[in-house]
């Protein structure tokens, strides 16, 4: 048995491929025609089930239930034909093969009825997962910064693991949601990680091997700085022919190693971290760099657009942190070379529950624009709240920038619209916790961003479906969890900060509500809050003018509290308390209301969950049950603070009587 289909280190839950999900094909016939790392990796997989399941997998030209044909090309398209009682899957490389089976498995029994034809091909080339892991232990942010699923799984204090049993099950569980690239190290690289590049590359190429025979390509976060730190260069200046020249070898000798190695992920000026600023360049003279370096090898610079002054003073007024990106990139469109994908948070600060898209991502028709989601929940509830990210993700890539006749955020990224293609990237939620997510509904966001960066069509509800449907055994649970998770996102949303102003939360940590915790700091995120209302003026009229980074219709449908969509009233514009919204309540009841009913929301979501005892595995119904109990708690917290600290700055009473402390 090859290390991609071992079975699962004990104690470990499958997440969506348990046994049971496994039977529809492993109880058939099954022929598999074609050679290649990933047509083993199908065989391998096929053998495993029907050994479990009692099907055969034969060689000769019977008639199977199910086969399995790969050319020698290396596409991840496939199509499934289903006629005379024969599911024939032609895929004309591994990676579509391997796509291919998956789809079986997904479909489940319904592969195997009918007669239908599907034609399956990924909406965007690259569906990228970033690990924020460390190899150390970082003394402030662990072993993986803003993890919330226990450590790394690849690292343990200060080693890459020397066990990577459970890194091949996670590469199989991401191959199966289509994932394609996999960044391996944190971001803001510290010391040891900056070294993953040169003489701990050998732990890298070890990486790499796992991830390979599941169509998985590696790629390292690099310090800007690497010529200097590790190189004993006097600079990191990007034009200097020494520091292109370290570049070059370094990299050279990557690929002598890892020959599929996709390439660099680079966080440069970026809170701390060094970049082309510090020697007076910009950030396309910073990218190109990399990308020459790279180029020969076929490699990728994913260059972060996360740029923005982290040490702002509060009694400045013009400066917003907002706006950040699209003044440093913008007008760097046409200069970046065709192997650098600038990487762009999907909303404009940070990861929010809700923001506006990014306007960055309308800006470059010229240059490859990547976007970039947060699976880890840093500002959702810290996998301790269920908050399924799957319908606020799918709003933001179905975003039409320029209206309604035009492009979408999706289409963008996928070279469908304005430019050419850069891909969909995610923070990881993953870690060594046993169900791999903390909370065991958090893989639905996994699982979730794997199947929209496949293909953005598909809707929140089709995707949790799926996930149900591979997940659990009982098909009862079905209507039950999707009650539970459906609405949680908008459920957190009510109990945290209203309507899109963002943050509120405890600084540092991001858990939990502390609605000045941010106000007067130097990192730009600020309410605005005073007796007489709250919100941020991101007007051109009369405030840091962020709207007019949007085209039209946006620019204009922003610029105007009448035309703003309520949900983001406070992002764009400060208005005072009683100002009413569309939904023909004012900004404070809105406020007091949404966080009694959001917080009720989760009693409701709990005595759902107690439903399901028995009809889920033991040890599931009590991690879920002990994480509600917290979330009820968290959520109360939420709801009295934000109400009180509202009630009191207004002087307000809640039209409805109810409690305010
Ligand atoms: C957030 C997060 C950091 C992270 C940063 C980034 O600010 O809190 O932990 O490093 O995003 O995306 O680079």
């Amino acid at each position: 048995m090859n290390q991609s289909t071992a079975p699962l280190p004990h104690g470990v839950d499958p997440a969506w491929l348990p046994s049971f999900a496994l039977r529809p094909l492993g109880s058939r016939r099954i022929r598999i025609a074609g050679s290649g790392p990933l047509v083993d990796t199908v065989r391998g997989e096929v053998a495993a089930a029907v050994a479990e399941h009692g099907g055969v997998l034969v060689d000769s030209q019977e008639p199977v239930d199910l086969d399995l044909i790969c050319g020698n090309g290396g596409t991840e398209a496939f199509t499934v034909t289903r006629e005379d009682r024969t599911t024939t899957v032609h895929a004309n490389g591994g990676p579509g093969l391997l796509y291919g089976f998956h789809h079986v498995v997904r479909r489940g029994e319904a592969a195997f009825d009918g007669t239908w034809t599907e034609r399956v091909a990924p909406r965007q080339a690259i569906r990228m997962l970033d690990h924020w892991d460390n190899v150390d232990v970082h003394p402030v942010m662990g072993q993986v910064e803003r993890g919330y699923a226990g450590g790394s799984l690849f690292y343990d204090n200060g080693v890459v693991r020397a066990d990577l049993g459970r890194v091949a099950a996670y590469a199989r569980l991401l191959a199966s949601i289509g994932i394609n690239r996999v960044g391996l190290n944190n971001v803001n690289v510290h010391r040891t990680e900056a070294r993953l590049l040169t003489d701990l590359l050998p732990d890298v190429v070890r990486l790499a091997a796992v991830f390979r025979p599941q169509g998985i390509k590696v790629c390292l976060s690099v310090s800007f700085a690497a010529p200097v730190t590790l190189g004993g260069l006097a600079t990191a200046d990007p034009l200097d022919p020494e520091v292109r020249d370290w570049w070059a070898r370094t990299t050279a000798d990557v690929y002598a190693a890892i020959p599929d190695f996709a390439g660099y992920v680079v966080k440069a000026d970026s809170e701390g971290q060094p970049g082309p600023f510090g020697y007076g360049r910009d950030h396309a003279d910073g990218a190109n760099a990399l990308a020459r370096a790279l180029k020969p090898f076929g490699g990728t610079v994913f260059w972060r657009a996360f740029v923005y002054n982290h040490r702002q003073d509060w009694r400045d007024r013009t400066t917003d942190r907002a706006r950040a990106a699209h003044d440093h990139f913008a007008p760097l469109d046409g200069r970046f070379d065709d192997n650098v994908v600038v990487q762009v948070k999907a909303g404009p600060i940070d990861f929010q529950t809700r923001e506006p898209v990014s306007p960055v991502i309308a800006a470059m028709p010229s240059t490859r624009l990547a976007v970039e989601l947060q699976v880890t929940q840093e500002y959702t509830g810290h996998q301790k709240h269920v908050c399924h990210l799957v319908p606020l993700w799918r709003e933001m890539l179905s975003f039409r920038p320029w209206g309604e006749e035009e492009g979408t955020v999706a289409d963008i990224a996928a070279g469908r619209a304005s430019g050419p293609a850069g891909g969909v990237v995610a923070v990881s939620n993953a870690g060594d916790d046993p169900f791999w997510t903390g909370h065991p509904l958090a893989q639905a966001n996994l699982y979730g961003f794997g199947r929209l960066a496949w293909d953005d069509r598909l809707t929140s509800a089709e995707v949790l479906d799926e996930w149900i449907g591979l997940t659990f055994a009982d098909p009862d649970v079905r209507g039950p969890l999707h009650r539970l998770v459906d609405d949680s996102w908008r459920t957190y949303e009510k109990y945290t900060a209203p309507l899109g102003v963002g943050f509120m939360v405890r600084p540092g940590g991001h858990y939990g509500p502390d609605v000045d915790g941010y106000e007067y700091s130097p990192w730009g995120t600020y309410h605005f809050a005073d007796r007489d209302g709250v919100g941020v003026d991101r007007t051109r009229a009369t405030g840091t003018g962020f709207t007019g980074q949007f085209p039209p219709p946006w620019r204009n449908l922003y610029e105007s509290p009448e035309t703003c969509p309520d949900e983001l009233l406070l992002f764009f514009h400060h208005v005072p308390y009683g100002h009413v919204l569309h939904s023909g309540t004012t900004v404070v009841q809105h406020i007091y209301d949404t966080h009694f009913d959001g917080r009720e929301e989760v009693v409701r979501m709990a005595a759902t969950w107690a439903e399901l005892e028995g009809r889920v595995p033991a040890s599931t119904f009590r991690r879920v049950t002990e994480l509600l109990g917290e979330q009820l708690r968290s959520a109360t917290e939420w709801r009295d603070q934000v109400n009180t600290y509202f009630h009191r700055k207004s002087g307000v009473p809640d039209a409805r009587g109810r409690r305010i402390y």
